[in-house]
């Protein structure tokens, strides 16, 4: 398989070998030596300059990138390539190209010689606190950029998922619909790859029925036990995640921008109330923080019933 991420801070790096007065200049040689792509990038961005930025903290980085890379260097391509299918790798239309400039983007998408070339910005992930999640920076970026997005900043589900449910936490509970349609909006609001959320409950038709939501109008208002994504997740009393739906035969499509899909159960003395759908236009975007997220939520939902 083909070298998907090219890490180039080395490259970058040997700028800290040169007098600060030659800092511009070093970075000319470097720009001629990447051409296209940083030329591409100031043309996005505005004209990069090095000036500003002091030795101590460029030493101080690179000092702390190596030791990163060290730990990080296999989990990097491993979450990529698990969703390799997924992502369609095999396009060759992109690579990853791990550098810094000092410009407090952390990731872009410039044209190359050959093919796209996504810039992630470890400087700007490091000044931000966030170089310790490296791994999850760059399946983040691709994820953005397979959705059609050119440039984006990194957000960290941990810190986002915390303040969310604290949110949810303070929300009236007085009234369970309520409580419901204000913890979709949360999510949808908040969430940049929650396109559509929803709450099912069983009804005494034993049908899963549509109650708050938040995102496009659905015609899936009633779905049956065992049929769909909703309903298989009720049959089988388990979360189900579908990283890619057009790859899922009992499917129960809502709309084509839909990409992937997860479903959390909730229960009531080991019986299924309903669930907590979530819809994507994002391929492959969730994993177990998505889960445990919901899942949380869910349990405070039962809670309620008790
Ligand atoms: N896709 C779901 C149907 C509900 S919508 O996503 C809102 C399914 O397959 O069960």
């Amino acid at each position: 398989m083909r070298n998907l991420i090219e890490n180039h801070v080395e490259d970058f790096a040997e700028i800290l070998r040169y007098d600060k007065s030659n800092w511009d200049d070093f970075w000319k040689s470097l720009k001629k030596r990447f051409f296209p792509i940083l030329n591409n990038i100031e043309k996005k961005v505005g004209k990069i300059s090095f000036e500003k930025e002091e030795r101590r903290n460029l030493d101080r980085f690179v000092q702390e990138f190596r030791k990163i890379l060290k730990m990080k260097k296999e989990k990097i391509t491993e979450k990529i390539r698990k969703n390799s299918k997924e992502f369609e790798l095999s396009k060759e239309d992109f690579i990853i190209f791990i550098a810094f400039v000092p410009n407090d983007f952390d990731w872009i998408v410039v044209r190359g010689n050959r093919e796209n070339i996504l810039f992630l910005n470890v400087y700007s992930l490091w000044k931000k606190g966030f170089l310790e999640k490296l791994e999850d920076a760059v399946y983040q970026s691709v994820i953005h950029y397979r959705h059609g997005e050119e440039k984006g900043n990194f957000y960290d589900k941990e810190t986002l998922f915390d303040k969310l449910y604290d949110q949810i936490l303070s929300l009236d509970k007085s009234e369970i619909r309520k409580f419901m349609k204000g913890i979709c909006e949360l999510l949808y609001n908040n969430v940049p790859y929650y396109d559509w959320v929803g709450f099912y409950m069983l009804n005494s038709k034993n049908l899963l029925e549509l109650w708050e939501f938040v995102g496009e109008p659905t015609e899936h208002t009633e779905i049956p036990v065992g049929k769909g994504i909703c309903g298989q997740a009720a049959k089988k009393k388990a979360i189900f995640v579908v990283q890619d739906v057009s790859k899922e035969t009992n499917y129960l499509s809502c709309s084509p921008k839909v990409k992937s899909e997860i479903v959390v159960p909730i229960f009531k003395n080991g019986q299924i109330l309903g669930e907590l759908d979530v819809d994507s236009h994002f391929i492959a975007p969730f994993d177990e923080r998505d889960k445990n997220f919901l899942e949380k939520i869910c349990l405070k939902i039962s809670k309620i019933y008790e």
